[in-house]
C-alpha cells in the first residue's frame, strides 16, 4: 500500500515506519510526507529517505479547510491509500476525511478515551495513573476520537519521572505503528457497522 504521513515535529514515528519498510517488515511505501511546520525535523528524515515532502505555511492554515483541500489534492495525486498522522498537531477536516474515508489513522500517546489532547503523557503522569499506553485509531472530525484499531498498555513504574514514562511510551509507539500499518497493508482492518474495528486473524 501507499502511505501519506502527516507530521509537525520530530518525526520519530515517521522514522519507525521508514525503518520498518527498509527492514522488510512493512509492505508499504511512503509516497508523501506533509508537514504543518517548515522547521519539523521529520522533514529531514523524509528527505534522507528520498521521500517527497510538502510543507504548508502558517498562513495557509488561516483557513484550515483550504489547507486540507491542498493536502487532500496532493495525497490523491500521490496515489495514497492510507494517511497516517504521526505527531500532526492539527485536526483533519472534511477535504481529507471525505477523500480517505476510514483511511486516516492517528497515533495517540495514551489509552483513549482517557487523556485526549496535546499533553497526554504529562496529563496521565500528573493524574497518577498506574497504567497508561498508546492508541492507534481512525481519525474523524472530533479530536482524538474515532474507531480504535489497537492499544498497548504501559505500566508506570514506581518512582518514574515523566521523562522515563515518555521514553517508554515512544518505544511502544515505534513498535505499534508499523505493526498496525502492516495490518492495513494486509487488508485485515475493518470498521464494523457499530463503529468497532475488527482485525482478521490469520
Ligand atoms: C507522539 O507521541 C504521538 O503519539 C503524538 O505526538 C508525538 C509525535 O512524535 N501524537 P514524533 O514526531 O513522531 O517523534
Amino acid at each position: 500500500i501507499k502511505l501519506g504521513v502527516l507530521i509537525s515535529g520530530s518525526g520519530t514515528n515517521l522514522q519507525a515506519l521508514i525503518d520498518a519498510i527498509a527492514a522488510g517488515k512493512l509492505d508499504a511505501s511512503i509516497e508523501l510526507v506533509v508537514s504543518s511546520r517548515p522547521s519539523a525535523y521529520g522533514l529531514k528524515r523524509a528527505e534522507a529517505a528520498g521521500i517527497q515532502t510538502l510543507t504548508l505555511s502558517k498562513e495557509i492554515y488561516a483557513d484550515p479547510i483550504v489547507a486540507d483541500e491542498v493536502i487532500a489534492t496532493e495525497l490523491r495525486r500521490a496515489g495514497v491509500d492510507y494517511v497516517l498522522m504521526a505527531g500532526y498537531m492539527r485536526m483533519v477536516h472534511d477535504p481529507i476525511l471525505a477523500s480517505f474515508p476510514n483511511r486516516v489513522v492517528n497515533i495517540h500517546p495514551a489509552l483513549l478515551p482517557s487523556f485526549k489532547g496535546a499533553h497526554a503523557i504529562q496529563d496521565a503522569f500528573d493524574y497518577g495513573v498506574k497504567v497508561t499506553g498508546v492508541t492507534v485509531h481512525f481519525a474523524n472530525s472530533d479530536y482524538d476520537c474515532g474507531p480504535i484499531i489497537a492499544q498497548r498498555p504501559v505500566e508506570v513504574e514506581e518512582g518514574w519521572t515523566v521523562d522515563q514514562l515518555e521514553v517508554r511510551i515512544h518505544e511502544v509507539e515505534h513498535q505499534i505503528y508499523p505493526h498496525v500499518a502492516q495490518l492495513l497493508a494486509e487488508g485485515r482492518v475493518h470498521v464494523r457497522e457499530d463503529g468497532h474495528v475488527v482485525i482478521d486473524q490469520v
